[in-house]
């Protein structure tokens, strides 16, 4: 009897997919460790009983054609991002910022980067007009009956073919073309809001809130550039020319934020943004052997892991050499991913993988710390797992995310262009054996976990709260269809100002006519 009642609960769950079933997802995902959390969203979505279409180009670097929970659409195109071209740009940054003082490093990110932007932004231009030219493919795309677009706005493909398609439009986001999601949806006061780049916090001196305003204008300029050479030529092609790219980005129904609070600081907020930070995080599954085997005969010292993230594979070799000493100092065991050539100092208490199971690795009880490079979804996974972190930024937000970490004493940053291998040891020591670092972070973990849903549920539901609703306009403010001299009240205070300033001049004006008269008649009488 139990075992029908199992049975049929059973049968229950399998074939009564939660609230809404069988949706079709467009997926216009961006390249790169981008994808693999788009790639998480993705498989949850399809257990879900959606049915997943991915577009990508016949040069995808991540995005595999054959998958067994989304179908593709190929397009053809010269180039793309890939392996070389990010290894480059990796290579050239670590290069100049090791013999860099700090002004030219910032003028570095600053007006340096431009030429790369635009030319990352003009490869995902021509992927949209390879898949808006063939007409073949957006026959069978608009016969389909999407629900939805889902994509990262890192790219700005999504965007335009939702418009073209005319479908619901749902993110998963933190980066737009030149910037952070919130500083463009969002009231985002530079007082207290750090910009990325900034290394700053929430509490700022006057000078730093200087930096912060410079660094967000060189944003909006990026943004502006990149926007004016690449996507509003698009929009104006496909669209029509009364079609505003900026708008478009921001017309979004529902934006799938990837922090929480527990990382980013405390800021404003708009109704359509939903947070789902560590959606990706789940408990660790057991290591394969081998490794579980390495990770034991570690005793009671332990084991450090290290990955700079799967678009950094291998670093300079005298980098790489001074790491591996600093390592090979450690009575731990140490697991490193690294794919370039076997750094001649590498200990014998060091393993070198191609690959780890991250996740596996810092949910594993033995794991005492995590050498990183700050991209989201290791720093997510250790946070999760309260593994606290020794970082070694390299580009991008990385720096910004580690100083989340940093701030909240959950872990430390060692500055790798200047590191030596003693600097390095040192740093790992201090972490090791302070036990504030692993309270603190295992406290940030305890939040992260406190909450009604999991993160990743809480996307989904407002995946499929879009398909049942066929967008979410009631959530949407009005506030980017404004100029920004409505969306400041310029036009109000300069109005209202003047009017203050009429009733004076008349007030003035009637007195000064009252005067002149009442002096007058005194002259008559005298
Ligand atoms: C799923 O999407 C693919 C590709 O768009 C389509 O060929 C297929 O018919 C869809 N399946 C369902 C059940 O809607
Ligand atoms: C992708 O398509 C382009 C354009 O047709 C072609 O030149 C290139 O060789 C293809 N690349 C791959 C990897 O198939
Ligand atoms: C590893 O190296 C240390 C010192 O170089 C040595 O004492 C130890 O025996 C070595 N262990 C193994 C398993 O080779």
């Amino acid at each position: 009897m139990r075992l029908i009642h199992f049975c049929s609960a059973w049968l229950l769950l399998v074939f009564i997919p939660r609230g809404c079933h069988g949706g079709n997802i467009l997926v216009l995902p961006a390249e790169g460790s981008h994808w693999i959390n788009m790639d998480i969203l993705l498989e949850a979505l399809h257990s879900g009983g959606h049915n997943i279409t991915v577009v990508r180009s016949n040069k995808s670097w991540y995005i595999k054609e054959k998958s067994s929970y989304y179908n593709t659409y190929t397009v053809q195109v010269e180039r793309n991002l890939d392996q070389e071209f990010i290894t480059k740009i990796i290579f050239d940054y670590i290069k100049f910022e090791r013999g860099a003082i700090p002004l030219t490093s910032f003028l570095n990110t600053a007006v340096g980067m431009i030429g790369t932007i635009v030319d990352v932004h003009s490869t995902v231009g021509e992927l949209v007009s390879a898949i808006l030219d063939d007409k073949e493919l957006m026959r069978i795309l608009q016969d389909s009956k999407f629900d939805l677009v889902l994509t990262d706005p890192s790219w700005g493909h999504g965007v335009i073919l939702a418009k073209y398609l005319n479908l619901p439009l749902v993110y998963n986001v933190r980066w737009l073309i030149a910037g952070e999601a919130h500083l463009a949806i969002a009231p985002s006061p530079l007082s207290y809001v750090p910009i990325t780049g900034s290394g700053h916090t929430d509490q700022m001196t006057f000078l730093q809130r200087v930096k912060n305003v410079l660094l967000q204008l060189i944003n909006l300029i990026q943004n502006q550039v990149v926007v004016k050479l690449v996507y509003q030529k698009l929009c104006d092609k496909y669209l029509g020319s009364d079609i505003d790219f900026n708008q478009l980005m921001l017309d979004a129904d529902i934006w799938l934020m990837r922090v929480d609070f527990v990382f980013e600081f405390p800021r404003p907020t708009m109704p359509n943004v939903v947070y789902m930070g560590g959606f990706q995080c789940k408990p660790a599954k057991p290591l394969p052997e081998h490794l579980e085997e390495f990770v034991q005969s570690s005793g009671e010292h332990g084991v450090i892991i290290m990955s700079l993230g799967t678009l950094i594979g291998e670093l300079p070799h005298d980098l790489a050499d001074e790491i591996a000493a600093a390592f090979a100092k450690l009575p731990q065991k140490v697991i490193w991913r690294y794919i370039g050539e076997r750094p001649v100092t590498l200990g014998n208490n060091t393993l070198l993988v191609d690959w780890m199971p991250q996740n596996d690795l810092l949910g594993h009880p033995k794991t005492k710390l995590f050498v990183a490079h700050g991209g989201t979804n290791g720093v997510q996974e250790a946070l999760y797992h309260g593994v606290p972190i020794v970082g070694l930024p390299l580009i991008f937000d990385q720096p910004d995310n580690l100083h989340r970490i940093e701030v909240r004493g959950a872990g430390k940053i060692v500055d790798i262009f200047s590191m030596t291998g003693d600097i390095f040891y040192q740093g790992i020591q201090d972490v090791l054996n302070e036990p504030s670092y692993r309270l603190n972070m295992q406290r940030l973990s305890r939040l992260h976990r406190d909450q009604p849903m999991k993160p990743l549920d809480t996307a989904l539901f407002w995946i499929e709260f879009v398909m049942r609703h066929k967008g979410a306009a009631h959530l949407r403010t009005e506030s980017y269809r404004l100029p920004w001299y409505s969306y400041h009240s310029v036009d109000v205070v300069l109005f209202l100002a003047g009017a203050v300033l009429l009733v004076l001049f008349t007030f003035v004006f009637f007195i000064r006519c009252l005067c002149t008269k009442i002096c007058r008649s005194k002259v008559k009488r005298e």
